[in-house]
């Protein structure tokens, strides 16, 4: 077998290649704007909708949501596996693809050590069964026999060879003990047991290989809280969860995994109905542990102590997020009150109280900007510069993509750049201006100003100012349309795709991209002139069905005699309510 691609040389090939050109020499791409267009060789479709990014060194399809690198798109678009795509990128740039010797960075794993670690395991649990007091600790701590069981919880009996006199008779050499982290060996060279006396966990891969162990203490005898299994060839701290394994076991689909700090809290959670809890090992949560949790959820939830440890904690555990996020991994943290862990929560609340927690999780976004804005005041000018400041190293953490594109908005607006702020969520809860459906997004007229604007939006920058300053003051009421010309006010340089991207809201992105893909004929100046008298029209509905909508309520309330202040200026001496 050939040796390994290394690491060094995959980086560069990605730093030299150009996506533009991989994808550009077996799809026909058109430049659009800073990107490049055309139609997505990943599924079928007659107006394009995927782009090629050269800043983001990327590829996305709105339709199909395809993306990745030059590599993924050799991989998807040549049916390539990983090496056989590195080799073609490599040819095409007339670069030697190196390997390494084989066996010498990659050295096959001792079976020997897993078959340790098992036959530990196996002692431990029968250990459990002679042992009260580690029953009764266990008891004492309201786990039942059954969750015992799921877990393999066991007991290291006390004694400095005990294990290692087991394990010795069923023919594991002392060497691989060591190996395993089963013994420690002083400097003065004595061997002896790494755990003794104490509650063991088994930590499992997510095949179910017992890797590791963490030992509790059963009172206050010396020693640590908890004792883990050292880092071994099995047994990566950094990469592995307590309680995935199991998780994955107990549930089919995972909809969402909790991340918990303790062995206990992971074992009370599946005792009380909560399978999903996971544990990192007496270390923080770490990028390489997000990409692990990411496989097998969309949303992990990462449940803190309320206190101040925790709350540090969590920012830390935010940070390390950021670069695994996009928009299909959802993150979320609950605080819990200070000096309860879900261990004693569930135990002293109930599952219900828990649960009631894991609903009120905060969006890990929220919990970025709520962070972000501590000790600043958004109302001024100053707090507001200083917030896009802090906030912009945090956003370039998040890959390039949708998320970070939604982001970087938000900055924009809570940094009040982007003038009048786009809430989707307000705009459909508004109570419409009379009934009509004059100003919304459904009206035909909007829509086709919705329909040019997509299709050229620098239209938008030949409208007349005073008419584009009265769009942006009434975005809120112009719902799709006013979210189009805020987000064109904002970037007067996006092209479609930009437009598509950023769009805040799921149901309208899909319908928007539903209007760019019709064909419409174009004529560059008989589009300007209608968007600029349909603009004009709109904003005359708009302001007639409000001034109907006031009129009714007057009346409704008896106040007919503030009637005068709602007409039109030049009317206004005049007794012509009837005109409006
Ligand atoms: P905590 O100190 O919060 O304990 O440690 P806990 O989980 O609530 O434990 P109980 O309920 O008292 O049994 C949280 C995690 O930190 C690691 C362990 O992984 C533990 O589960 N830890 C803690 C250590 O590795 N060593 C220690 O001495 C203490
Ligand atoms: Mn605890």
């Amino acid at each position: 077998m050939a040796g390994l691609i290394p690491q060094s040389f995959i980086n560069d090939l990605i730093d030299r290649a150009d996506i533009v050109d991989v994808v550009g020499s077996r799809v026909t791409l058109k430049k659009s704007g800073k990107n490049y267009s055309g139609l997505c060789p990943f599924h079928d479709e007659k107006s394009p909708s995927f782009s090629v990014s050269p800043d983001k060194q990327f590829f996305h399809c709105f339709g199909c949501q395809e993306s990745g690198s030059a590599l993924t798109f050799l991989m998807k678009y040549e049916r390539m596996e990983f090496v056989e795509a590195v080799e073609a990128l490599a040819k095409d740039l007339g670069l030697a693809v190196p390997r390494e010797k084989s066996n010498r960075n990659y050295v096959e794993v001792d079976q020997r050590i897993f078959q340790a670690l098992e036959k530990a395991e196996r002692v431990y649990k029968q250990e459990l069964r002679t042992m009260p007091a580690a029953v009764d600790y266990l008891k004492g701590r309201s786990l039942t026999g059954v969750t015992a069981r799921d877990f393999g919880i066991g007991y290291a009996p006390e004694g400095w060879h005990c294990l290692s006199e087991i394990l010795q008779e069923k023919g594991v050499s002392a060497e691989v003990m060591l190996k395993a982290g089963l013994t420690i060996k002083n400097d003065s060279g004595r061997v002896y047991d790494r755990f003794r006396h104490r509650i063991m966990f088994p930590i499992r891969d997510v095949r179910g290989r017992v890797i590791g162990f963490g030992g509790r203490k059963l009172g206050d005898e010396e020693g640590p809280k908890y004792l883990n299994s050292p880092e071994t060839p099995v047994f990566a701290k950094n990469q592995e969860l307590y309680g995935l394994y199991e998780a994955r076991k107990a549930l089919r689909n995972i909809d969402r995994l909790l991340v918990v700090e303790g062995y206990m809290d992971v074992v009370a959670l599946a005792q009380r109905g909560f399978p999903n809890a996971v544990a990192t090992l007496g270390t923080a949560t770490g990028e390489a542990h997000y990409q692990k949790l990411y496989r097998y959820t969309d949303e992990v939830v990462c449940c803190f102590d309320g206190d101040k440890a925790g709350r540090a904690a969590a920012w830390r555990a935010l940070e390390s997020a950021l670069p695994v996020l996009n928009e299909h991994r959802q993150l979320k943290f609950v605080f819990l009150p200070d000096g309860e862990d879900p261990d004693s929560l569930v135990r002293d609340q109930g599952a219900e109280a828990f649960a009631t927690f894991l609903q009120n999780a905060t969006p890990g976004i929220e919990y970025l900007f709520s962070k972000l804005g501590e000790g600043l005041d958004l109302q001024s000018l100053d707090g507001r510069a200083r917030f896009m400041g802090l906030a912009n190293p945090y956003v370039e953490k998040i890959p390039a993509g949708i998320l970070q594109d939604l982001v970087k908005k938000r900055v924009r607006e809570i940094g009040g750049m982007d003038f009048g702020s786009v809430r989707p969520a307000r705009v459909e809860s508004r109570p419409r201006a009379n009934s009509s459906n004059d100003a919304q997004f459904g009206s035909v007229l909007a829509q086709r100003l919705i329909a040019m604007l997509l299709k050229a939006p620098n239209l938008w920058q030949t409208l007349n100012s005073d008419v584009q300053k009265q769009l942006l003051a009434h975005q809120q009421e112009l719902g799709a349309l006013g979210r189009l010309v805020s987000l064109l006010n904002a970037q007067p340089q996006a092209d479609t795709n930009e437009i598509l991207i950023a769009w805040p809201e799921e149901v309208e992105q899909h319908r928007l991209i539903e209007l760019a893909k019709k064909p419409m004929a174009s004529n560059a100046q008989a589009w300007q002139q209608e968007l600029l008298d349909g603009s004009m029209h709109l904003l005359r509905l708009r302001e007639r069905s409000v001034r109907q909508q006031r009129i009714a309520e007057l009346k409704a309330s008896g106040e007919e005699d503030k009637l005068r202040d709602l007409l039109p200026s030049k009317t206004r001496s005049g007794d012509s309510a009837s005109e409006v």
